[in-house]
């Protein structure tokens, strides 16, 4: 009955990972993304920056050229040349033509295939004398003799320093892509994680429920989560009320049975008074022992579901538990008079308060008396003590009776459950029910263990103090 609930739930896949691996397959793109871009940003500014010297240099080339008498002349400027130098250890190649025919540089320097406009230079990747080169071309106007000439500067630099910054800056884009991946994969295990702890939370929480714990989930959670919780809830509702009326069903049931039975069992003791056959008299007996029997289960039934009901709201007032045992031993003491028994009860002093439900606990001390005085033998002592122990207070009673038997002592608080040394007594197997329920509705324990004073039972009711 309270077995741990084994779900029979296998799970297709988990939340968390599916998560984190589309979290990561969106780092991945976007470290991609990153690399492919930054790179290419990159390799375009260097060739921009290349270009811009470029046009610089043969700006400069082109500016120093002058007209005197019909001949152009040209020193080449040192800065032209030199600001090519200053990029890196590349090699600078120029041509410089009017008109087409080369005045001086390289004759073999090829032109770009776009030919360049008046303040528009026109650029080339090609390839000259084995090496990749960027060729920039620039043309102007100069008046020679009254002519005039079309003066064509041609610079070229080799490429191969720019290819080795263009792989530095890919391997750091590279580098960059690689740590941002790892960062948000990183990030993106905290964020599932962090996503998924309500749900965790909730699971908890209704993991660390007891067993009879069906009162609605109140934890906040996630909007999210609040169909699943009010879902949830409704379940619960519906279970309580249903489990609600079994209860009163079967209270109802027990309690319109037991009047009958009461009639019953009168008018069989007053035909018992009348059977001489010692046959007859015997079957009486017997319909009167099934009477009693039936009786007893009712009263019990009845006490029983009296007792889920108010375990399930507990109340939580403070009580004297000293005061309510001795109460408890008035009531049973004509029982236990018949058998010629003796109580004897003792407290230890300033033992303080119980808090729960007096009417609940009460219950559970009769049923424990009761149980003490219909298993003792007559003339016999039963003691009862309440020591308190930390926080809790023991209630014990101990009996001189037959004791609980052989076999598994544990079995005996199961609904039904009875020795198998008792079968010449009236009980339905539902006392120790109640009283393990009560000692549960309240945070306590029933133990039950042979009386070490020799034979009989001894039981232990543990109960929290206030
Ligand atoms: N003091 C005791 N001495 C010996 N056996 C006991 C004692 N108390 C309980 N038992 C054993 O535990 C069983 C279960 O006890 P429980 O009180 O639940 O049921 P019951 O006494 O048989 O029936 P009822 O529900 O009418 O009390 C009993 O049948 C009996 O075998
Ligand atoms: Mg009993």
């Amino acid at each position: 009955m309270n077995q741990p609930f084994k779900p029979a739930i296998s799970a297709t896949g988990s939340l968390r990972r599916r998560l984190i691996v589309q979290l990561l397959v969106i780092a991945a793109l976007l470290s991609v993304v990153l690399y492919v871009s930054v790179s290419t940003f990159a390799r375009q500014a260097a060739e921009t920056t290349q270009d811009n010297i470029l046009e610089a240099s043969a700006a400069a080339i082109s500016e120093a050229a002058r007209a005197e008498r019909d001949q152009v002349f040209l020193d080449i400027p040192y800065s032209a040349l030199s600001m090519l130098g200053a990029v890196s250890e590349e090699r600078v190649f120029y041509r410089v033509m009017v008109d087409g025919v080369t005045i001086t540089g390289y004759a073999d320097l090829p032109a770009p295939e776009v030919p360049p406009k008046l303040r528009r230079p026109s650029f080339e990747t090609t390839v000259f004398r084995g090496d990749e080169v960027r060729v920039v071309a620039t043309v102007r106007r100069i008046t020679v003799a009254d002519e005039t000439v079309r003066l064509t500067v041609l610079v070229a630099q080799t490429r191969a320093g720019l290819a080795a910054i263009s792989l530095r800056i890919s391997i750091a884009a590279a580098a960059v892509g690689i740590g941002f991946f790892l960062v948000s994969g990183t990030l993106s295990w905290f964020a599932a994680r962090n996503a998924l702890r309500p749900l965790d939370l909730l699971a908890q929480s209704v993991a660390r429920r007891g067993a009879h714990d069906l009162r609605p989930v109140r934890s906040d959670a996630p909007s999210e989560l609040v169909p699943l919780l009010v879902a949830l809830n409704s379940f619960m509702d519906r279970l309580r009320a249903s489990l609600m009326r079994t209860e009163e069903f079967i209270a109802e049931a027990a309690h319109r049975v037991r009047t009958p039975l009461a009639t019953v069992r009168a008018q069989a003791e007053i035909a018992l008074r009348s059977v001489k056959q010692p046959h007859n008299r015997q079957t009486m007996r017997e319909v009167i022992r099934a009477v009693d029997e039936s009786s007893r289960s009712a009263g019990q039934l009845l006490d029983h579901a009296m007792v889920t009901f108010r375990s399930d709201n507990l109340a939580r007032t403070e009580f004297d538990l000293e005061e309510l045992a001795r109460d408890t031993i008035r009531g049973i003491g004509p029982t236990a008079d018949l058998k010629d028994i003796a109580i004897r009860f003792s407290a230890e002093a300033g033992l303080g308060k119980v808090k729960g439900d007096a009417i609940l606990v009460q219950s559970a001390l009769r049923n424990l008396l009761d149980n003490a005085v219909k298993y003792s033998p007559e003339e016999s002592t039963i003691e009862v003590a309440i020591a308190r122990k930390g926080r809790t207070a023991r209630v014990s009673v101990r009996d001189q009776g037959r004791g609980f038997g052989d076999g598994d002592v544990e079995r005996l608080k199961g609904r039904f459950d009875r020795g198998t040394n008792v079968a010449d007594v009236v009980g339905s197997g539902l006392g120790l029910t109640i009283v393990d329920e009560v000692a549960r509705a309240h945070g306590g324990s029933l133990d039950l263990a042979s009386n070490e004073r020799g034979n009989g039972a001894c039981v232990f009711l543990t109960l929290p103090l206030a």
